[in-house]
């Protein structure tokens, strides 16, 4: 093998290893270390690259680099410049010449390059520049984020590094996602995140090139974003008394006599979309309906249909699933209009998701209004009725330009006709609605529920259940076989979950996440033919430097 011939990652996982033996003997046998590959700091970005092909040499950052850019281009190389800069301790000075100088970082807008989409780039690194290229702004945040990758792991240092030579190996890089949504649930419903540990978190996902938060905002525990309209939600729904210590199911309900809650004013949700929309993450809000919703009937009483004996509804104080359900009376459904109104003006997102699941329907059932109510309406049952009233939520978002997505569980009774179905009690609900002409989003408990154990329990802190350990998560293939093969791009992607039952603070969420989150993004953006477990496990032993540096409380590998 020639000393400069390029090594390409696209190439078979045994050949890199044949490449890399074969690079380490040269390099012992002269002394010197030429290649790339052969440097874990190179060849170790996550998510894996469509192709890279890395070659002989270096470019060196110094404050001596200029930085090119214009336009829509010119903002996201400040990013490039902003996240470097504390770590190098210095900033790169942007300029819109586009003449070449002899050292250059260059962003480069195209519309000719279709084959990277709108949130590919294309990353040539010489010794004497650097190019981006892409179509579209969020390609070159991408770029970006591999360029990092491809720095000394002290680039992610939050105060200047000493004696650090900034070098970025030479390599070509062909780089887009496989899938549109990469995306995150977290629950501040259960345990409230401070808004400083989301945009902590938001900046963790952006190094992964994952795009997608989903926000659980209400649930029975606590109603978390504010709605002007309704004060109560937040000034009664957003406080609970105390909070179960231990787990439900095990022995006796201990609590710990502490007020728990907080919420998010509508202040703090632009500057959360903002500061996610800049690193091109779109906020999905979550308003759970119909079940779900004691937080909102503590609130006000009227929206609930429970029975007469239970007078002082207050927030729920323990884990599970609540019988709370919201009735769906006309009121209720101005109401809920109303809140997805107020969300909709404060929450770009095209979806907005409306939760489903779960929905005990012991009220319904025993409430002779809520009977004749399915009776008026010609409705077969309370399946019939949930559809019914999912059904209003979808014309209403539809009628605003939104889509509405819900949990598989809005399958029960009809589909409504715009709805994106996100599946999560296996497969079969994702299978059946993509199928039958939906978007959906793959997020099983199986393979996406990041609330599981990581390790075996006697090991790991206190958790829901299950097992769900990093390769389980990095094997997920988000295109079951069952899809018809012409119905497969209704799969928009897939989704991990950290529901936060048994997740207290942003720490322990930090641990729930990394580094299960880091094969997420590789199921997600890299390519299928291109999965490898060792080889992924290699870049990620390297990878958790970066995350160390960032000071991200991930758990160690085993
Ligand atoms: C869910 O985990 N109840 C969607």
């Amino acid at each position: 093998m020639q000393a400069n011939k390029k090594l390409s990652q696209t190439a078979a996982h045994s050949r890199l290893t044949i490449a890399h033996t074969v690079v380490a003997v040269i390099c012992l046998c002269l002394g010197t270390c030429f290649s790339a590959a052969s440097n874990p700091e190179t060849a170790s970005v996550i998510p894996r690259p469509v192709s890279a092909e890395y070659s002989e040499g270096f470019f060196t950052i110094t404050p001596a680099t200029r930085v090119i850019a214009k336009d829509k281009a010119a903002t996201e190389a400040l990013k490039l410049i902003d996240t470097l800069a504390p770590a190098m301790g210095f900033r790169l000075e942007l300029v819109t010449c586009s003449e070449p100088q002899d050292r250059f970082i260059k962003f480069e807008l195209s519309d000719k390059l279709p084959q990277i989409g709108d949130e590919g780039y294309m990353l040539d690194v010489t010794a004497k520049s650097i190019i981006i290229r892409a179509n579209q702004p969020a390609g070159f945040f991408y770029g970006i984020q591999t360029l990092r990758q491809l720095l000394p792991v002290s680039a992610f240092s939050k105060t200047k590094a000493k004696g650090v030579t900034w070098k970025v190996p030479c390599v070509n890089i062909t780089d887009h996602p496989r899938f549109k949504w990469r995306g995150l649930l977290v629950d501040p419903a259960r345990h409230f995140i401070p808004k400083s540990a989301l945009l902590r978190f938001i900046d963790a996902m952006a190094l992964h090139k994952l795009n997608s938060l989903q926000i659980h905002l209400t649930d029975d525990q606590g109603w978390r974003v504010e709605i002007k309209k309704y004060p109560k939600l937040t000034e009664v729904g957003a406080w609970r008394d105390e909070t179960l210590t231990g787990h439900l199911h095990n022995g006796p309900l201990r609590f710990d006599g502490r007020r728990h809650g907080g919420f998010y004013t509508q202040k703090d949700i632009r500057e959360i979309v903002r500061y996610a929309s800049a690193r091109h993450i779109n906020i999905v809000p979550e308003i759970e309906m119909p079940g779900h919703a004691r937080a909102a009937i503590s609130s006000y009483p009227h929206l609930g249909v429970f029975p007469a004996k239970q007078k002082d509804i207050k927030v729920w104080t323990r884990w599970g699933v609540c019988e709370h359900i919201f009735a769906p009376r006309p009121h209720t459904i101005v109401f809920l209009q109303d809140v997805l109104a107020e969300v909709m003006q404060v929450f770009p997102s095209e979806y907005i998701h409306i939760g489903g699941d779960e929905a005990v329907k012991n009220h319904w059932k025993a409430s002779e209004e809520i009977q004749a109510l399915i009776r008026a309406k010609h409705l077969k049952d309370e399946a019939g009725l949930q559809s019914w009233f999912i059904k209003q939520m979808d014309s209403f978002l539809a009628k605003h330009g939104r889509r509405l997505v819900g949990w598989d569980d809005i399958l029960q009774g009809g589909l409504a006709p715009g709805a994106v179905v996100m599946s999560w009690r296996g497969e079969a609900g994702g299978i059946a609605s993509a199928n039958a002409g939906h978007d959906v989003v793959m997020a099983p408990t199986s393979h996406t529920y990041f609330d599981y154990y990581q390790g075996l329990a006697n090991k790991e802190p206190l958790a829901i259940g299950g097992y769900l350990p990093l390769e389980r998560v990095y094997q997920y293939d988000p295109v079951p076989n069952a899809i018809d093969p012409d119905k497969v791009s209704h799969v928009l992607g897939v989704q991990g979950q950290l529901w936060s039952e048994y997740i207290p603070n942003p720490q322990h969420l930090e641990y729930m996440a990394y580094p299960r989150a880091a094969a997420l993004a590789e199921v997600g953006w890299s390519p299928k033919s291109s999965k490898d477990y060792d080889d992924f496990l290699n870049r990620l032993r390297h990878h958790t430097k970066r995350l160390q540096a960032m000071e991200i409380h991930y758990r160690s590998l085993d």
